[in-house]
């Protein structure tokens, strides 16, 4: 089955971008040398997707050490926390571009890196592990929901969440992937995702290529599928999950959620852990991105609004946790009480000492 590498890195110290904006009419790789480059892409969705966006930050920092002229360590270093405060201005609401900057932030901190050729090798190489881990831990995510899948199955999908908005694989597409693959007989309803059209352009891309069925429906269709044709179940993805399980993603979430809940449909949120902020103690302190008002004034280079008219665009909601049926992530199915049970997931048992 196709897939589709978001991200690919060059021996010779270049980062190859699938530009998604010019996606599905145009295949346009885009090469980048620099962080600023790689942060004015992340800026302007050439790639996009929360777990994609945290390993093209980790790149991003590989490029500043791999191409730096300074033969100080010192300065190197100063050069990346100059990098990484660039990268952090990009998109507030994807936890995982902090996530991954802190990360690879930590690995700097070694004391052992006391040589340029040290630091660019330990960069290069906790970038390279971000975007190895994060394509296993999709697949692990898709295999822990697959009980969850009836084997004849019609899911709502909001947005993009798979090979494109990750390394490869994808979260919650990615379940719908697996469940296609494993034989279930599913049909995806891809929600078009106004205004950027992630699920219309992005997500049918995948899935006609892939072979799955699917068949895109407006935003505002999947009340009218939930109560006259008998959905089984809706999966999105997210940007941020609070501690107590509220979840920041693409917006018209909450909608879904909501008509969800109204039809009695099983909402599932899939999400690494990586996703995961404990530091957030709930929805309403996540940040929402707002983004320029030409993405809903336009669909492509046509103006659908008089001009000059004001506009609202958040790029993502907050669906309260009492919306979610369950959080699937690579490390297993998590149920509410979510405040409790998200905790488990980081718990980490010691080792008896007395041995
Ligand atoms: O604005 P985008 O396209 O970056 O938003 C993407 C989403 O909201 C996804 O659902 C989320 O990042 C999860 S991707 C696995």
């Amino acid at each position: 089955m196709r897939s589709f590498r978001s991200i690919q890195w060059l021996d010779d110290g270049v980062l190859r971008l699938l530009d998604q904006r010019k996606l599905p009419h145009e295949t346009v790789y885009n090469d980048y040398t620099s962080a600023g480059e790689v942060a004015q892409a992340i800026r302007e969705m050439v790639i996009r997707g929360a777990p994609a966006i945290g390993a093209a930050a980790a790149y991003g920092l590989a490029l500043t050490a791999v191409h730096t002229a300074v033969t100080n360590t010192t300065v190197l270093k100063r050069e990346l926390a100059e990098t990484a405060v660039l990268l952090r201005q990009t998109r507030p609401t994807a936890v995982n571009l902090f996530w991954a900057i802190e990360r690879m932030t930590n690995r700097l901190a070694d004391p052992n890196l006391d040589a340029i050729p040290a630091i660019q090798a330990a960069i290069l190489a906790e970038a390279h592990a971000i975007a190895a881990e994060d394509v296993q831990i999709n697949k692990q995510i898709g295999l822990n929901a697959m009980s969850l899948i009836p084997d004849i199955a019609t899911i709502i999908h909001h947005c993009n969440t798979g090979s494109l908005a990750t390394v490869d694989y994808g979260t919650a597409l990615g379940i719908i992937r697996m469940a296609h693959e494993q034989g279930k007989k599913v049909l995806a309803l891809l929600d078009e995702t106004r205004p950027r059209l992630q699920g219309a352009r992005l997500s049918a891309w995948e899935l006609k290529q892939q072979g799955v069925p699917f068949m895109v429906i407006a935003d505002g269709a999947s009340g009218h599928y939930m109560r006259t044709k008998g959905v089984d179940l809706c999966v999105v993805g997210a940007d941020r999950v609070a501690a107590n399980g509220d979840t920041a993603n693409k917006i018209g979430t909450y909608n879904l959620a909501v008509v969800a809940r109204e039809n009695g449909v099983p909402f599932y949120v899939a999400a690494p852990t990586t996703t995961i902020d404990l530091a957030t103690a709930a929805g309403d302190e996540i940040e929402i991105e707002e983004r320029p008002a030409q993405e809903m004034t336009t669909v492509g280079n046509w103006q659908i609004t008089p001009d000059d008219v004001p506009v609202g665009n958040p790029a993502f909601d907050i669906t309260p946790a009492r919306y979610i049926s369950a959080i699937i992530t690579e490390k297993g199915v998590v149920y509410p009480p979510f405040e409790k049970n998200l905790l488990q997931l980081f718990v980490t048992v010691q080792p008896p000492t007395d041995f």
